[in-house]
């Protein structure tokens, strides 16, 4: 069955849809009330948890963006110091390890061989446990961590990571819930919000789903272009990171991501009219940053494309869509924000005619190094 594309054309399109209903499925069974159950994460977290003073993410690929939201809410609502690092970096340095920092990794096949190596090497560092997010319930990196949340996203066939990575935002969400509520940094009525929020997803994804035919359309100004930048900050900074890669993965067109403060600080000087820039939930004041900034390279051609919550009250104008998002917590954003990029690559790649599913020279697990 989950071999079967049913009614897409891809795999990556039918990924991109089933959204809605595997998140749905990670949180199942792991939400009380108003507040996360922390024994989702095994029976022994809750006592874990209390002992942690910082964490370490490591991951590769579309898994090490994750990671990079998570590192944003971890820090802002558990206030615990975090640090992330991709695995093949990190296994190769000598690492200095904190005080009862909890080790984690990130990935859907549980296998990838730097990840794993990287768990191996923690496990003989201070480390004073490891976790796992992962998909895949039989894997190396399940068997291997301490703890273990699994996304239950499904088989996932698409070489480029659609439903993989919402769903480990999902899980990094709970860990992070539940960590803020063991620690005590989030008022109970934060946590009960948040929770809502959680529950709110699967119909706010559907909603960003029906976004397709809008998206569709700007994908078209894309086809013939041969760079991108991906601007955003806070969480959106990998969320941009995350919608490059996919640009790059499936359409082969080179996309760079940039925290959008950095814009001005060397890839402005190579926007001109091949090189659409993409931003992700601005507020306002960031958008207006940005279209001053981009004033300079107008004359160029410059152009501007930007996805932003519907209240924000922006509105197009010369150089400058913007497509409107459904309105969500800010805190959950990056998950819904994903959504439109992902459909955004699945199109160019479409219109450019490249196989989408299984692009070039990358492989959906690298068990090898
Ligand atoms: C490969 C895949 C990516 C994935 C990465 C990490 O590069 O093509 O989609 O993000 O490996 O894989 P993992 O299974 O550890 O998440």
């Amino acid at each position: 069955e989950a071999a079967d594309k049913g009614q897409y054309r891809h795999y990556m399109l039918k990924e991109i849809h089933e959204q809605p209903a595997v998140v749905q499925r990670t949180l199942e069974g792991r939400l009380g009330q108003q507040q996360v159950l922390s024994s989702a994460f095994g029976a022994e977290a809750d006592a874990l948890f209390k002992q942690i003073k910082a964490v370490q993410i490591i991951a590769c690929g579309t898994s090490y963006h994750a990671g990079m939201v998570a590192r944003y809410w971890l820090e802002d609502l558990a206030k615990l110091p975090c640090q992330v690092e991709v695995a093949s970096e990190y296994r190769y340095r000598p690492v200095v390890v904190q005080d009862s920092t909890l080790f984690i990794t990130i990935s859907q096949s549980g296998e990838t061989a730097d990840t794993l190596a990287a768990l191996r090497m923690a496990k003989e560092l201070n480390y004073l446990a490891s976790l796992t997010i992962c998909n895949v319930g039989t894997s190396s990196l399940v068997r291997e961590s301490d703890l273990a949340l699994l996304t239950n996203a499904g088989p996932e066939i698409g070489v480029a990571s659609t439903k993989a990575f919402t769903t480990q935002l999902v899980g990094l969400q709970l860990l992070t819930l539940a960590l803020a509520q063991t620690r005590g940094t989030l008022s109970a009525a934060r946590v009960a919000e948040l929770v809502a929020g959680l529950r709110q997803l699967p119909n706010k994804l559907e909603e960003a789903l029906a976004m397709d035919t809008v998206v569709e359309q700007v994908s078209q100004r894309f086809a013939e272009k041969h760079h991108t930048l991906f601007l955003g900050r806070g969480t959106q900074y990998p969320v941009a990171m995350e919608g490059a890669l996919k640009l790059k993965e499936i359409s082969y067109i080179h996309a760079e991501a940039y925290p959008a403060g950095e814009l001005k600080h060397g890839p402005l000087a190579l926007v001109d009219s091949d090189m659409p820039v993409v931003t992700v939930a601005p507020n306002n004041e960031l958008v207006e940053k940005l279209k001053s900034n981009l004033q300079e390279v107008r004359a160029r051609g410059g152009e501007l494309i930007v996805f932003a919550d519907k209240q924000a009250g922006l509105h197009d104008e010369e150089g400058c869509s913007v497509i409107a998002m459904p309105h969500i917590d800010d805190i959950l954003a990056p998950i819904l924000y994903t959504v439109p990029l992902q459909l955004l690559s699945y199109h160019v790649a479409v219109l450019k005619g490249t196989d989408v599913d299984q692009p070039r020279n990358l492989a959906k697990s690298v068990t090898v190094e």
